[in-house]
């Protein structure tokens, strides 16, 4: 077994997002190209033009095997999760809460993260045991109590059968919290969590490359990240997601419990 050089996977990783990133720049407000994929999911050519050229660049510098939101891939232990725009409907609505994500996870679990934010001009990183990053700033989850976050969350807009418990939890989140926020892209809810703009995150049904980069982020800037039962692997493939200071963690948790019952 090879040990894999998370200071070099960075490199690697933010070269490749800021590539993708350049793509995500040059489309943004040029609306050719756009299609449903599904009943709200949208797929611009920016976003197919950005994964060509991240998997380009992951393969040549690393070797590791890569899965893209668009273009698929092999299932795999080890290897790279990418997200080549998150927040494409952001992106077709001319918002510039857009992300480019790549994660690289490591025998299961996310272990570097990066996410490029082209039309923000930053950019969050992080890997296990060396720290999260914007830019060269180092993160820090925020300090505040649960009665003064604001929290954010994204709608389960392409899944209405999850409406039910959805909505229950929202509902606690409204009083538990001071206020809450839905920006569009789930990587970039993550990075503002770690960042501690955002007092914590809880999505539902998200899929893995929304959210592999930016769980390193967070946890690697000292926030606690597990599915809505508290398991703290699961949450990559179910996509079920809460990510947040370990007070409002917490906090999240008990109001996802009460979802179940
Ligand atoms: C979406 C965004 C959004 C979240 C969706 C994701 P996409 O990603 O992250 O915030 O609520 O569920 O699928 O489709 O724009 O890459
Ligand atoms: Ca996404
Ligand atoms: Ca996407």
């Amino acid at each position: 077994m090879t040990t894999l050089d998370y200071n070099e996977l960075l490199g690697a990783a933010d070269r490749a997002a800021r590539a993708g990133g350049d793509i995500v720049r040059r489309y943004f407000g040029h609306l050719e190209g756009v299609r449903e994929k599904s009943p709200g999911d949208w797929v611009s050519e920016a976003d197919l033009a950005s994964e060509q050229a991240i998997r380009a660049l992951l393969t040549r510098d690393s070797g590791l095997p890569v899965f893209g939101e668009e273009a698929g891939g092999d299932d795999f232990d080890t290897g790279w999760l990418v997200d080549p725009l998150d927040g494409t409907s952001n992106f077709v609505h001319g918002f510039d809460a857009v992300g480019v994500s790549i994660g690289l996870i490591e025998d299961g679990v996310p272990v570097v993260g990066v996410v490029h934010a082209p039309l923000l001009d930053r950019t969050f990183c992080g890997a296990k045991g060396l720290g999260a990053f914007r830019d060269d700033r180092p993160l820090r989850v925020s300090t505040r109590a649960p009665e003064h976050g604001i929290v954010a969350t994204g709608f389960p807009f392409r899944h209405k059968d999850l409406l039910p418990r959805y909505e229950r939890a929202l509902a606690a989140a409204l009083r538990r919290f001071e206020d809450l926020r839905r920006a569009g892209a789930a990587s970039l809810d993550l990075c503002w969590t770690a960042e501690g703009v955002f007092d914590g995150y809880f999505e539902l049904s998200l899929g893995p490359w929304d959210v592999a980069a930016g769980g390193v982020i967070v946890r690697e800037a000292g926030g606690v990240v597990t599915d809505w039962a508290g398991d703290d692997r699961a949450w990559l493939r179910s996509g079920n997601i809460l990510a947040a200071p370990p007070a409002v963690h917490a906090a999240l948790l008990d109001l996802a419990a009460a979802t179940d019952r």
